[in-house]
């Protein structure tokens, strides 16, 4: 038997379909899972006639790979990629190298990458995005940590991955964590996106009283926008022709208002404070996700404050497309928090980002897939040394354009009484980045008054300090 070229540890149904999808695109490949029964599950419902080899121990597994062994790991982020890879370690030979194709920390990422090289093997953290349909079909790659591991994939990475116009959605993105850290901020704009979409649905649910087959017209129409065009507004306009076949109702109104979450949208947010780069958006979208699952509290509040919400009575049309601008205007918003922290994550842990290149990778195969990454992408290339996409003259002008349309929705969102977090935090964080002079004197002046904290002045040189005693 010829040796395997690429070997999948992991088979859940990411892991199997991203076994498929290396097969299928003509390299043999070694399979092996820690309960057998899966493997042989796999094997025989979806490997018949393909050419994949099982191993039911990591040494028969590891003997079937051809040198340089490529193995993918496709476990549970945390403890699980730890315990595979102590038992692949000393089964492996320098040169080998392991994937982690999970949504790691990057911390984690960073950590698992100094070992490994330290032993003369290669670890590549890489992001896949695309949920099981882009794992079978071509995701969104984003591999990081030992170029030289990198090298020996990519032959393999471009073929499974996502093509689009400018190629395959797949490129090296940077050492140690770099892979699972832009995969992490995919995820924090995701969350963004997502609770932007849940809040337009909202305002035009709620508040103007659109039914399920409007708000799917809706939506299509949207889908069809250069501005919208995207995965996301794809299946929310076909959620809302989902009926359920159990009671003929449409499904999405029988879904429980609870939204689960497994981390990588608050690691965002929490690395995004660490490096001190504004992210309301998205911090917004976490904050959302958390308050939706405080349901009984939720419930016991709605018979205690009783507060009707308003109902929109003025012209429906104008509306959709103001909560159209708006949704626009704060996605804008929420991608330039998420670029702008890459710039920074870049600088410190100096993974040498090309962000217009990261954007490219985005444009298909995963979640956030849009139109609208072109843009950013061009943006980037114009400029990389761009300090916010918001300066991008493209996106300046698009959203000075539609800022009128953003504002009346927010006001018509206070009045009727419909949060819209993600909305707010978007116009607030356009508001104060265009800002030459914000408030925070007055917070100074406080924090010398109280803490003798010392505070600089407009009309003296930068980095001298005052302090003032405020009591007489
Ligand atoms: C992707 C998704 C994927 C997954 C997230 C969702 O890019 O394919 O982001 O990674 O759906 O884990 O995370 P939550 O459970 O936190 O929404």
């Amino acid at each position: 038997m010829t040796k395997r070229t690429f070997g999948v540890i992991g088979l859940a149904v990411m892991g199997e379909n991203l076994a498929l999808n290396v097969e299928s695109r003509g390299f043999p490949i070694a399979v092996y899972n820690r309960t057998s029964a899966k493997t042989e599950q796999f094997m025989a419902e979806r490997a018949q006639g393909k050419d994949v080899k099982a191993a039911y121990s990591l040494e028969e597994f590891v003997q079937l790979l051809e040198r340089p062994r490529k193995v993918l790991v496709m476990v549970k982020a945390g403890g699980p990629v730890d315990k595979v890879i102590e038992q692949l370690k000393p089964l492996l030979e320098p040169g080998d190298m392991i994937i982690d194709g999970g949504n790691s920390l990057y911390e984690d990422t960073e950590r698992r990458t100094q070992d490994l090289e330290a032993t003369g093997l290669g670890f590549v953290g890489m992001g896949v995005s695309g949920g099981e349909e882009g794992a079978l079909k071509g995701p969104s790659l984003m591999p990081g940590g030992t170029a030289s591991a990198y090298q020996e994939l990519e032959p393999i990475l471009v073929k499974i991955a996502a093509q689009v116009d400018d190629g395959p959605c797949v490129a090296y993105i940077g050492r140690g964590g770099a892979g699972h850290y832009v995969k992490m901020v995919h995820n924090g704009i995701e969350y963004g996106d997502m609770q932007l979409i849940a809040e337009a649905y909202d305002l035009l649910k709620l508040g103007a009283g659109l039914t399920n087959p409007e708000l799917h017209a809706v939506f299509a129409e949207w889908n069809k926008t250069e501005e919208l065009n995207s995965f996301l507004i794809e299946i929310t306009a076909d959620i809302f022709t989902k009926m359920d076949t159990e009671t003929d109702q449409h499904l999405v109104d029988l879904i429980m208002d609870t939204a689960g979450q497994k981390g990588t949208g608050r690691w965002t947010v929490m690395s995004a404070l660490e490096l001190g780069v504004p992210v309301p958006t998205m911090y917004a979208a976490v904050n959302a996700r958390i308050m939706s699952s405080y349901k009984d509290e939720r419930v016991a509040a709605a018979q205690e404050i009783t507060a009707e919400v308003g109902t929109f009575s003025g012209d429906k049309q104008t509306f959709i497309n103001q909560v159209r601008d708006a949704l626009y205007c704060s996605k804008m918003c929420s991608y330039a928090q998420g670029m702008a922290l890459l710039r920074k994550a870049s600088q410190e842990y100096n993974y040498g980002l090309d962000l217009g290149e990261d954007a490219r990778i985005w444009k298909g195969g995963c979640i956030i897939r849009a139109g609208f990454l072109d843009k950013i992408k061009a943006a980037f290339t114009e400029n990389p040394d761009l300090p916010n996409l918001l300066l991008a003259p493209e996106f300046k002008q698009s959203i000075l354009d539609r800022q009128s349309a953003w504002r009346e929705v927010l006001v018509m969102a206070n009045q009727l009484g419909i949060a819209v977090p993600a909305f707010s935090s978007s116009l607030d964080y356009f508001d104060s980045y265009r800002r030459e002079r914000l408030p925070q004197n007055l917070t100074q002046a406080q924090r010398d008054y109280f803490g003798a904290h010392t505070y600089e002045r407009t009309d003296k040189p930068k980095g001298e300090f005052f302090h003032t005693q405020w009591m007489e």
